[in-house]
């Protein structure tokens, strides 16, 4: 397995994700025009198993981004393999090296992997369990 960031030169694997996980044809372009917006996919050679993308926030103070994980799925055929938890290293990876301030994600708590997902890649849960939507956070050390 191979994790790469989608850019204008591997665009095909954008394309393909947006069909596997979207259920559509159009990779909308503009996406990868702004630098703030993130996306990596996990590769079984040249298949993609596996997307996360996110934002990345500047903040009014001047300090550090933040940044907002907004989905992320693996193919059924390929989960409980840790796909899901390499591509949060791999978009989580600024974080650790300090170019974030924290990095957020929601979920519901009736969906166990997400919530072990997130929970193993060391983020705090932030929200109660009984919540709906449950946030969890990951700060910079
Ligand atoms: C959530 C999802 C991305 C997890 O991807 P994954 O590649 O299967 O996750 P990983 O293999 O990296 O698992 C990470 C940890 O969560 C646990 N986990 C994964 N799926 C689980 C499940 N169905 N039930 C309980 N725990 C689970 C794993 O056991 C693993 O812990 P371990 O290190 O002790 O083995 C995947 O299930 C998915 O695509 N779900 C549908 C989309 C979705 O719900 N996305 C999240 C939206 S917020």
């Amino acid at each position: 397995m191979n994790i790469i960031k989608i850019t204008k030169e591997n665009i095909e694997y954008g394309r393909q994700s947006i069909e596997l996980f979207f259920n559509s044809k159009t990779f909308n372009q503009h996406f990868l025009d702004l630098p703030n917006n993130v996306m990596y996919v996990a590769l079984d050679e040249k298949k993609v198993i596996g997307m996360v993308y996110g934002y990345i926030f500047d903040r009014p103070d001047g300090s550090q981004k933040q940044l907002f994980i907004y989905s992320i799925d693996v193919l059924e055929a390929y989960r409980k393999q840790h796909v899901g938890t390499h591509l949060l290293k791999h978009i989580l990876k600024p974080l650790e090296e300090g170019q974030y301030r924290d990095a957020f994600v929601i979920t519901n708590h009736t969906n166990q992997a997400a919530m072990n997902l997130y929970l193993k890649a060391g983020a705090t849960q932030v929200t109660p369990h009984d919540d709906q939507d449950v946030l969890f956070v990951w700060k910079n050390q």
